[in-house]
């Protein structure tokens, strides 16, 4: 086990910044408490990189944080960097880290804590202990594909355009990761395409397929995309692992955030493998920067929260620290605190802080 933790940690925009102080409470203490040295150092992504340095992630900044063990990101985005040019918005940041860093594989698990469940939309009993792990595929697909572009045709005519691309080996490494990933839990994998519209996910099936030669034990299923998104409503129960491309991965991961109860309580990792062989990730929750409740302290931090629990479990590969830190979370909720995002009747309402504040106390005992 690694004695030295170097992180890199990213707060962004909005919401960012709130939350990562929660991120930052926790990990001080974990380090002082299993005698860690952590060695963290605060860098700039999205709009706060644009306004400070004119770019939202400078190739200093990605230098740096390519050589650390792991990065926490807050968020990024804003109405303030909305009328920017394409490659300037915040958002080509984190798009950039993903890219270079090569983090093709995102864990996006959606776990429905028991003290939440009248939080949800959705009827208790569709969703209690509901437990689901989407795996999307995070540096191909139609986020990265060429040609893309805005095309001026004629006077009153424009074209625009984006490519929808996968290639054989990208498809593998992912499905790779999904069938090793059911291995270790309910051995059930569904791979969502829209394989009777769209080539390039006719071949993301046949590449499945292939794949599931080598894991006789996984019971593979396929799914087309809009099914799988009415299914995730109906009964998510029936899902364990999913797996599926960038988009609409980005597109199905809100929605099973909210059969958790909010999107506030969804972490995330994105993982890869640099050319040392070593495992390179990147950990965020799936929300984004809020900004219409940014600064005021109101944000929920247990996405984030729950990110750090991931990088325990991903990069520094310590279930211990990692389970400590869900438990902690667990507890603090059925004590009926709450921030307000998961509020129901009866509960007490904490700020950000308070929130942060709680789980360290939790932890603590
Ligand atoms: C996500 C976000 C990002 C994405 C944005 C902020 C670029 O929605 O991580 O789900 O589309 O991947
Ligand atoms: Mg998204």
């Amino acid at each position: 086990m690694k004695k030295d933790l170097n992180i890199s940690l990213l707060p962004g925009d909005g919401i960012g910044k709130e939350i990562s102080n929660q991120a930052l409470k926790i990990l001080e203490w974990i380090s002082k408490k299993f005698d860690f040295n952590l060695n963290l150092t605060e860098e700039l992504v999205g709009g706060a990189s644009i306004d400070k340095l004119g770019t939202p992630l400078s190739d200093k900044t990605l230098g740096r944080i390519k050589k650390s063990d792991a990065i926490i990101l807050g968020a990024v985005g804003g109405p303030k960097w909305e009328g920017l040019k394409f490659e300037k918005r915040p958002e080509r940041g984190l798009l950039k880290i993903r890219k270079e860093l090569d983090l093709f594989a995102n864990f996006r698990p959606a776990l429905v804590f028991d003290p939440l469940i009248e939080s949800s939309s959705l009827k208790p009993e569709i969703i209690k202990g509901l437990d689901i792990l989407l795996i999307r595929e995070l540096t191909g697909g139609i986020y990265f594909g060429e040609p893309r572009g805005i095309k001026k045709i004629s006077e009153e005519k424009y074209k625009g355009f984006n490519t929808l691309v996968y290639y054989t080996n990208e498809i593998k490494r992912i499905a790779e990761v999904a069938f090793e990933t059911a291995m270790t839990r309910s051995k059930k994998l569904c791979s969502v395409d829209k394989a009777n519209v769209l080539e390039s996910t006719e071949l993301w099936r046949n590449v499945m397929i292939e794949c599931s030669q080598n894991y006789p034990e996984v019971e593979l299923s396929h799914m087309y995309v809009d099914n799988a998104s009415m299914q995730l409503v109906r009964d998510p129960k029936q899902f364990d692992v999913i797996v599926t491309t960038n988009m609409f991965g980005d597109i199905l991961s809100d929605c099973a955030s909210m059969l958790t109860g909010s999107l506030g309580m969804l972490p995330s990792a994105s993982v890869g493998v640099s050319e040392n062989g070593e495992r390179k990730a990147m950990y965020e929750p799936v929300h984004g920067s809020a900004p219409d409740i940014a600064g005021k302290n109101i944000a929920n931090p247990l996405a984030m929260i729950l990110s750090v629990s991931m990088m325990f479990k991903y990069s520094f590969e310590n279930e211990t620290i990692s389970t400590l830190i869900n438990d902690a979370v667990e507890s603090v909720l059925k004590k009926g605190f709450r921030t307000r995002d998961i509020l129901s009747k009866n509960d007490l309402i904490l700020s950000t802080d308070e929130m942060g504040e709680k789980v360290l106390e939790e932890l603590k005992q």
